[in-house]
């Protein structure tokens, strides 16, 4: 077991876990946008930052990317720490102005308005760049459609070729774990329309033979099937009248 302090108070845990986990695990605050317990992290908003101190010297760094070690003094909420947050908070302000989230966030941190200007030359609306997209794309739903493509100031989320027909089964798992809402996914009968932040697609919802709902992505059932053996044909009822 590995020992520390967390603002004045000890906490223990086991060798390789985070900062974010214990700090998690003993009801402390730490904001987050880029950590989901779904996928690894990345260390992309920074906004976790807390500040470490090691052979009395003190250095920020990322909780969800920090793992605990013996005798380091940890402070989430020292002076120098909620002044970085503050800023960090403000440049992802001037990304995704209109992301609740966001602004929540930065109304927490009593931020008003932010000093900085957008200077990213891409559309990206309310994208942070934070990957937790691609992540849960490549390592939960293994299908690796939308990646985090150029660098600076093109950063972007993209389909690979900016191909829309390429690789997605229209699981909106990246909708659903998106921190800002950047990707929507929206059902109408039969398409299902995914809208990322430089691109859209439709697609083509399986009707059930019985009933006649449309319940799911025809691409997802065919993902299924490749990946469980099953037959194509066995998703052509949905899952109530399948029994
Ligand atoms: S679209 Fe959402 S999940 Fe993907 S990088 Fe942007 S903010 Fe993160
Ligand atoms: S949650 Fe740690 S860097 Fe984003």
């Amino acid at each position: 077991m590995v020992t520390l302090t967390i603002n004045g108070r000890e906490f223990s845990g086991a060798s390789g876990q985070t900062l974010l986990n214990i700090a998690q695990k003993a009801g402390i605050d730490i904001p987050t946008l880029c950590h989901s317990h779904a996928v690894s992290d990345y260390g992309a908003c920074r906004v976790c930052l807390v500040e470490v101190e090691k052979r009395n010297r003190k250095r920020l760094v990322t909780a969800c990317l920090y793992p605990i070690e013996e005798g380091l003094k940890v402070a989430t909420d020292s002076e120098r720490v909620i002044k970085v947050r503050k800023t960090i908070i403000e440049l992802l302000l001037a990304r995704a102005p209109d992301s609740n989230d966001i602004k929540e966030l930065a109304t927490k941190y009593g931020i008003e308005a932010s000093r900085f200007r957008d200077v990213t030359e891409t559309s990206n609306d309310n994208c942070i760049l934070c990957g937790l997209c691609n992540r849960v794309c490549a390592e939960v739903v293994g299908v690796d459609a939308i990646s985090l493509v150029n660098r600076g100031t093109r950063r972007e989320v993209a389909l690979p070729f900016y191909d829309e027909t390429n690789d997605c089964i229209a699981c909106g798992a990246c909708s659903y774990i998106c921190p800002t809402k950047a990707i929507q996914m929206k059902d109408t009968k039969e398409i299902r329309t995914m809208i990322w932040p430089n691109s859209k697609a439709d697609f083509k919802m399986q009707q059930c033979e019985s009933c006649g709902v449309h319940y799911a992505p025809v691409k997802q059932l065919e993902y299924i099937a490749l990946k469980s053996g099953l037959s194509v044909s066995e998703f052509n009822n949905c899952p109530d009248c399948r029994h």
